[in-house]
């Protein structure tokens, strides 16, 4: 946990601070770029330009990054002009930590960022199918095994969690974070951080919380939109799970590329100052999102790189990822009295607090040969991320008990993703080998005597038709693996238009024809669209992108050796105009029914495909005998589960609370609570689950939170929408817990 310093550790930062240049404490506050020579002499941010004005293609980039020499920023360094770098190899950490540490006039450490975001080298699951694992052990285990991994390889800062809530399944960002529900984002948050960050040194790196805030609140699901967010429901969806990670004591945090009702984060002194730095009391650094500085001035908020500088670092911006703004303006602005050398002050205190925290004075270096413990990935490292795959899947839809799937069956796997083992990792993973990689195929060929595999159709191109033929005519059971590749999903992937990409319907269409029992699995960075598949599909598991063993993971779960217990963090639309939607959503005067003149799409109607919390098991759980009891200061819930089918399971029991009446509309449901359960066949058990009464406020549109007495309905459940209820009567004044603000 990163928390204010000690006395002797702040006397430390004082004394250096009292040393150093005006440049130097500007100096810390850049994240220099690499650039790149020989086959382009160009940054990395023009390349990226040309990349997104389409100038340029990946495949050309690749050509050319493959033919260049990477320039690092030696000479910055050594002038005590970069407070860090993004580098992700020992040797080039050592050779720059030398530089800064041994020939800058005083010495200071480098931190050394990466976007480690889910695995560094033991790619895990994305956090959208992680977070489904309702296991905050799990959340801890494997970030701490990301920044043992990274920490090894001399990176110390991870630009993770990704935690914002997503409501808009079109927004391609959902892959990265962990669904749509403020509860479950925090405590991720929190297992994440604590994962991450433990003492600060040894294994451990400085947490990233990110994008502060709001980003994904982004206006039709296009990635860096704008945002309308209300006071309230800012406070009570999106800072929540920020607020958390900062009393989890994250050590920086990153500011978002969105404007927050129309000031960019980057220069939103409500969110950065009053907000973050004083009613969190937040004592680490921001960091601006990549180039973010600079684009204010597209946004049109700041008439050049000069006034943005300004902003951002007035706002309580404190490093600038990228754009040299800080590095070429701040020295003039503090000349011009437009920056005060007290902002200025803070912002380095704040910067080199952490590189303290971390021990980088202490050991700036790192052990060359550590790396060398991961030429093959530490076997607990690759049962971990088996173990988490294989919990982050979710049953949708198993008509009949059609899986598990007996090994000796014949099977026809199906589908151009099964077998690619480049598409397992997902968005945003960026170390991967392809050799640690366990495709479908791969997984599936070790699991059943026979199979025989067919590509025939993927997310892009066409069918073959006689692949199909061949595939049908093989399989007693067919497998189709569909879904999206990785690329289209994670930042700056949007989509419009959220059905299975490409011909795959059109391809699931043919195989269900034949008569022959078809299992869909999905291997998707986002919610679909899958009203189709779910009428005529005879079973479909959610596998999303689970990381380097998620062809074990399929193949367990196909063959029972796994029973599927994960559950969605995301609602799944009947259709992409429905978006965004989501569990948590405020009742209209008119709550959608059948009926005419009420809140449905005539042609979606009201409800979700599969609802947030949903997910099947190949077991059967009964929920009975829910009560509610009151004490002062919380309720204790308590339910009967009983596992009624023939195989052992685990279940996700979860607590959700509505508030009846209170004087802003309040969500139909809110998850307050969850415990996971695992079952023999026949066994029953009693499980409790309390909910402080100091939890069920909510914030108003002052900011304030409020505990409001009335009527309350308690549910219990499978999922959001599958619940067992009651009413009860609180009044906060006779508990302890009364806080009107906080
Ligand atoms: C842009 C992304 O928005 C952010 O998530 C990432 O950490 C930075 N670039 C750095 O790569």
């Amino acid at each position: 946990m990163f928390n204010k310093l000690n006395t002797s550790e702040q006397k430390f930062i004082i004394d250096l601070l009292s040393r150093m240049t005006i440049e130097e404490k500007i100096g810390q506050m850049n994240q220099a770029s690499i650039s790149f020579a020989g086959g382009i002499s160009l940054s990395l941010e023009e390349l990226l330009q040309m990349l997104e004005d389409g100038r340029i293609t990946k495949e050309e980039i690749h050509e050319m990054l493959s033919k260049s020499e990477i320039v690092y920023p030696t000479e910055g360094i050594r002038n005590g002009e970069v407070g860090s770098v993004m580098v992700r190899d020992p040797q080039k950490v050592n050779e720059l930590q030398k530089i800064a540490v041994e020939e800058s006039r005083l010495g200071i450490p480098l931190l050394v960022g990466f976007d480690v975001i889910h695995g560094f080298l033991s790619v895990y699951p994305i956090a959208i199918a992680e977070a489904g694992a309702f296991d905050l052990d799990l959340f801890e285990a494997t970030a701490h095994m990301a920044a043992k991994e990274s920490r090894a390889h001399g990176v110390n800062w991870h630009f993770a969690p990704m935690i914002d809530v997503a409501r808009d399944a079109r927004w391609g960002r959902v892959s990265e974070g962990p669904g749509e529900d403020p509860y479950i984002s925090s405590e991720f948050a929190r297992a994440k951080i604590r994962g991450l960050q433990g003492t600060g040194t040894g294994d451990y790196v400085a947490a990233c919380p990110k994008h502060y805030v709001a980003y994904g609140a982004c206006e039709g699901g296009l990635d860096y939109n704008t945002t309308n967010v209300s006071v309230s429901l800012l406070h009570n969806i999106y800072l929540a799970p920020f607020k958390a990670a900062v009393e989890e004591g994250a050590a920086t945090v990153m500011a978002s590329f969105n404007d927050l009702n129309g000031v960019p984060l980057t220069v939103n002194k409500f969110a950065l100052k009053n907000i973050l730095k004083e009613k969190y009391g937040f004592s680490g650094f921001v960091v601006s999102d990549a180039n973010a500085v600079k684009e204010c001035v597209v946004h049109g908020i700041a008439k050049d790189e000069y006034e943005a500088g300004v902003q951002a670092v007035n706002a309580g911006l404190d490093m600038d990822m990228g754009t040299a703004i800080f590095k070429d303006c701040l020295k003039q602005a503090v000349e011009d009295d437009r920056v005060s050398i007290d902002t200025i002050n803070e912002a380095v205190t704040r910067i080199l607090s952490v590189k303290k925290w971390l021990g980088l004075f202490e050991n700036p270096y790192v052990d060359e040969e550590a790396a060398g413990n991961y030429i093959s990935l530490p076997t607990e490292h690759i049962e971990l991320t088996l173990d988490v795959a294989k919990k982050s899947i979710v049953l949708l839809k198993n008509n009949n008990n059609l899986l598990p799937i007996c090994p000796s069956i014949k099977i026809s796997l199906v589908g151009a993703l099964a077998a690619k083992r480049e598409e397992v990792v997902g968005a945003w993973a960026l170390n991967w080998r392809v050799d640690d990689c366990v495709s479908i195929l791969d997984g599936m060929q070790k699991t059943f005597e026979n199979l025989m595999y067919y590509p025939c159709c993927g997310p892009e191109g066409d069918i073959s038709s006689e692949d199909t033929e061949n595939a049908i005519a093989y399989g007693d059971v067919i497998v189709a693996v569909i879904g999206e590749t990785i690329s289209m999903s994670g930042e700056g992937n949007s989509r419009a238009d959220i059905t299975l990409p490409g011909k795959q319907r059109q391809f699931l269409k043919k195989l269900v024809a034949s008569g022959k029992p078809v299992v869909a699995v999905l291997m998707n960075g986002r919610p679909l669209v899958l009203d189709w598949e779910h009428e005529n599909v005879h079973a479909m598991i959610e596998c999303w992108h689970l990381g380097i063993q998620m062809g074990n993971a399929v193949a367990a779960v196909l063959a029972g050796d796994h029973n599927p217990s994960g559950k969605l963090v995301s609602s799944f639309p009947r259709a992409s105009g429905q978006c965004p939607v989501y569990y948590n959503h405020p009742n209209t005067g008119r709550p959608g029914k059948k009926a005419p003149f009420t809140a449905r799409y005539i042609d979606a109607g009201f409800e979700v495909l599969y609802p947030f919390g949903y997910g099947l098991s190949y077991t059967t759980f009964e929920f009975k005998d829910f009560q509610v009891k009151q004490e002062l200061n919380k309720l204790i819930a308590t339910v009967i589960i009983k596992n009624t089918g023939n195989r052992a399971g685990t279940d996700v029991v979860q607590l959700y609370m509505r508030d009846m009446t209170a004087s802003i509309v309040r969500p139909v449901k809110e998850l307050k609570g969850f415990s996971k359960i695992h079952l023999d066949p026949g066994e029953e058990r009693i499980v409790q689950i309390e909910l402080l009464k100091e939890h069920m406020g909510f914030y108003n549109n002052d900011g304030e939170y409020l505990l409001e007495d009335g009527v309350f309905q308690i549910f219990i459940g499978r999922n959001s929408r599958d619940c067992l209820s009651v009413d009860i009567d609180v009044c906060f004044e006779k508990s302890i817990f009364c806080h009107k603000n906080r």
